[in-house]
């Protein structure tokens, strides 16, 4: 087999990313990983645990005790799989968004999952989204992108999907939740979130999902032929 496409999406929180990438992977028949999920899985055991995800040494202590598989269904969905049990919907909370920024920080914890996501890229086409997939994961991937958008439009935005699905949603609660996600994913020491200098910065203030997607096949089609 040749060798694998790869695919890096980067960028903020609510930029977008797993959205299109989803979508984007259904339509070229690629793998999507969804690397947010994989540490949103590690702060989830965490925080069952009782343990703060600030807390190194509970951190270290414990860390042996956690095991976290990708497993994808017929439909191609992903699920995110802890000591045995699936964690996929328990995982997507605002509590433990915030926990799984503070978590990813320590080396510990991004060393021990950085080759089960290098794996999956070894094996299959795949668009990969995070925070470091350019820089880090797969720094040789064929394309990279770098997807974005002003923190105004990504609160609102999250404000939107939240009272579409009848739920409680406080504009500028979550716009201060987003920058301070912003703040601890860029000033952390290791992996920060940041763009590589290859990857192609494509800002989506202005764009619906529809001209995002158009957009990103533009880019994709000019290293790729699909
Ligand atoms: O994409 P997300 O909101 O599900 O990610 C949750 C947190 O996980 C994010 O705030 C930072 C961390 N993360 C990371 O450090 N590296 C990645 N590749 C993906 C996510």
């Amino acid at each position: 087999m040749a060798k694998p496409i790869s695919i890096a999406i980067d960028g903020p929180a609510g930029a977008g990313k797993s959205t299109i990438a989803r979508r984007l992977a259904k339509e070229l028949g690629f793998y999507y990983v969804d690397t947010g999920a994989i540490y949103r899985t590690v702060a989830y055991f965490f925080d069952l645990w009782g343990i703060s995800p600030k807390d190194i040494d509970g951190i270290t202590r414990y860390i042996d005790e956690l095991t976290v598989e990708i497993e994808y269904d017929e439909e191609g969905a992903q699920h995110m799989i802890m000591n045995g049990m699936d964690v996929t919907k328990d995982i997507r909370t605002q509590e433990i968004s915030q926990k799984a920024s503070l978590v990813s920080a320590h080396a510990i914890v991004r060393d021990m999952l950085l080759d089960m996501q290098r794996d999956v890229a070894k094996r299959h086409n795949v668009i990969m989204d995070g925070r470091d997939i350019g820089t880090v994961v797969l720094p040789k991937a064929t394309v990279k992108i770098f997807l974005t958008a002003s923190a105004e439009v990504r609160a609102q935005r999250r404000t939107d999907e939240l009272i579409a699905k009848g739920e409680k949603a406080n504009y500028n609660e979550i716009l201060k939740q987003i920058q301070q996600r912003d703040y601890q994913d860029t000033h952390r020491e290791i992996a920060p979130l940041k763009m590589a200098r290859d990857s192609i910065k494509l800002d989506t203030s202005e764009l619906d999902i529809d001209g995002v997607i158009e957009a990103m096949k533009k880019i994709i089609a000019e290293k790729v032929t699909l």
